[in-house]
Parts: structure tokens; C-alpha cells; sequence
């Protein structure tokens, strides 16, 4: 990996450490799918237990830096510096045993975020960008996509969420979208990573309602620093406020906020 700052050494040491617990316990919930009870709990454990590896490996190097992750909420500290962590984003296809899931670590200073790694541990895959120093899979640099036709394009989506407010939203803008423009949209069944892959070419857009900050975090400036535009799904940059997303690469931003809306 070409980046180094001492804020990013913490969070990727943070990162592969969790990781290892991760892969091991992902070889287990194979085993656990035939069994009565199923993956559940075995899940929501290993989930716990990863995140207790990368907040306590972060909080031993930075013990000011306030924290939020998913499953404990907000450790309030330092009010410039902030952790969001997403310790398995994809937790479904975790469960069923879909080897598509990641760590996801955002550092966030005064409200910007300024450092990223989405990690998916399965293809050893480590998608990282610090502001300024652009974006990385492992150690090559990427870039987004250059398709500027949507019917070129792949999109992703996810949600939405079964108790989600914004449901019903949710669903008919997914079939708006999809009915409007014929071309392939995935759901894959993880923000982080699909935020990735529009940073790294592989996808060219992505948008979501209802997602949370710890989804988002590390995308955000992974996005960015490949060259990529990330919005609301109108245009605008209240997307941590109102959490819907919209991420390209650059291209077909004026046609997706056009079919969106
Ligand atoms: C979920 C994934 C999924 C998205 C959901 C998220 P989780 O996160 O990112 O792709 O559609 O809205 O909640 O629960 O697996 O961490
Ligand atoms: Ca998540
Ligand atoms: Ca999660």
C-alpha cells in the first residue's frame, strides 16, 4: 500500500487484525447453515468480537479520538478527530455464508472525512485513499470509471431496509430507475463495497437511500480521491444529513440525477 500516515498505519494495523478473526470465523458459519439454529447468533458474536479488535487496536494508538461504529454507537472524546467503523458491512451475505462483505474504517477531521479503508478480507482486497494522496487497491493506484452513456453502465443499489421510513421511497425509486433505464443494476449486498467498486472502474454509479454514516464513511473519501463525484440523489452535498446517496464516476452524474428524479 502506497499510503502511510501514521493515522493510516493505525487503521490498516487495526483492520487486518480484525480481519484474521473474520476469515476464521467466516470458515465456521459454512458449517453452521446446515445446523437447526443456523449462522445467527455465531454472527452477531463474530460481529461484536471484530469490532472489539479494531476499537480497542485504535483506541490503544489514538486514546483521544472519538469513536462511532455500528454496534456500540458513540464513544465521544476528542471533537476533531472521529473513527467510524462498519466492523462487517454485508452482514446478509456474511450469514448465508456469500463470500461479499468488508471492514469499513473512515477517520473523520472537523467534519470532513480525510482518510478510508474499505477491506474485503475474503479476496484480500484493501481499497484505501487519504485526502490528497489519492486512492488504492492494495498497492495500485485507481481510478473511476470513464463510460459517459449509462447504457454502458453498471449501477448498484441496495435497501431498502425492512423497517426503513423510507421504504416505500426506496422501492419505487428502484423501479423507476430500473423501468426508465434498461441497463444492469446490481444489489450486492454491501454499500462499502460498492462504493469501492465505482472508485475502482469496476462499477460506474451507485445510489441508496436510508444508508447510516459508518456505510458511507470510508467510501466517501475512496470515492473522491479516485476522481469520483459523491452527492445526494438530487445534486446537492447533504448526503450525511439526509442519508441518501449518490456516488458516480463523474460522467453520468447530470443522467443519474436526471433519471433519479
Ligand atoms: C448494510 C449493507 C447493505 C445495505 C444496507 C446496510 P450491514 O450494512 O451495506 O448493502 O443495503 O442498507 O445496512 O447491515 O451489512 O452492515
Ligand atoms: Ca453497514
Ligand atoms: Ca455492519
Amino acid at each position: 500500500m502506497k499510503l502511510s500516515s501514521p493515522n493510516f498505519n493505525v487503521m490498516e494495523k487495526a483492520c487486518r487484525k480484525a480481519a484474521k478473526t473474520i476469515i476464521r470465523d467466516f470458515g465456521e458459519i459454512e458449517k453452521l447453515q446446515v445446523s437447526v439454529k443456523g449462522p445467527g447468533d455465531f454472527v452477531t458474536a463474530s460481529d461484536k468480537r471484530a469490532e472489539q479488535i479494531i476499537i480497542s487496536e485504535l483506541e490503544k494508538a489514538r486514546p483521544t479520538y472519538s469513536i462511532l461504529s455500528e454496534e456500540i454507537g458513540e464513544i465521544k472524546k476528542d471533537d476533531s478527530f472521529m473513527w467510524v467503523i462498519d466492523p462487517i458491512d454485508g452482514t446478509s451475505n456474511f450469514l448465508h455464508g456469500i463470500p461479499h462483505f468488508a471492514i469499513s474504517i473512515g477517520l473523520q477531521h472537523n467534519n470532513e472525512i480525510i482518510c478510508g479503508i474499505i477491506y474485503d478480507p475474503i479476496k484480500d482486497e484493501m481499497f484505501a485513499a487519504e485526502k490528497g494522496k489519492g486512492s488504492y487497491l492494495n498497492n495500485q493506484r485507481i481510478r473511476v470509471s470513464s463510460r459517459s452513456k449509462l447504457k454502458d453502465c453498471i449501477i448498484s443499489t441496495g435497501g431498502p431496509r425492512i423497517n426503513s421510513e423510507d421504504k416505500e421511497l426506496s422501492l419505487s425509486e428502484y423501479i423507476k430507475f430500473s423501468s426508465k433505464v434498461l441497463i444492469p443494476i446490481r444489489k450486492m449486498g454491501s454499500a462499502a463495497l460498492d462504493m469501492a467498486y465505482v472508485a475502482s472502474g469496476r462499477c460506474d454509479g451507485f445510489w441508496q437511500r436510508n444508508l447510516s454514516h459508518w456505510d458511507i464513511a470510508a467510501g466517501i473519501v475512496i470515492v473522491k480521491e479516485a476522481g469520483g463525484y459523491v452527492t445526494d440523489t438530487k445534486g446537492g452535498n447533504t448526503y450525511i444529513e439526509n442519508k441518501n446517496i449518490l456516488v458516480t464516476n463523474s460522467k453520468i452524474n447530470d443522467e443519474m440525477i436526471e433519471v433519479l428524479n
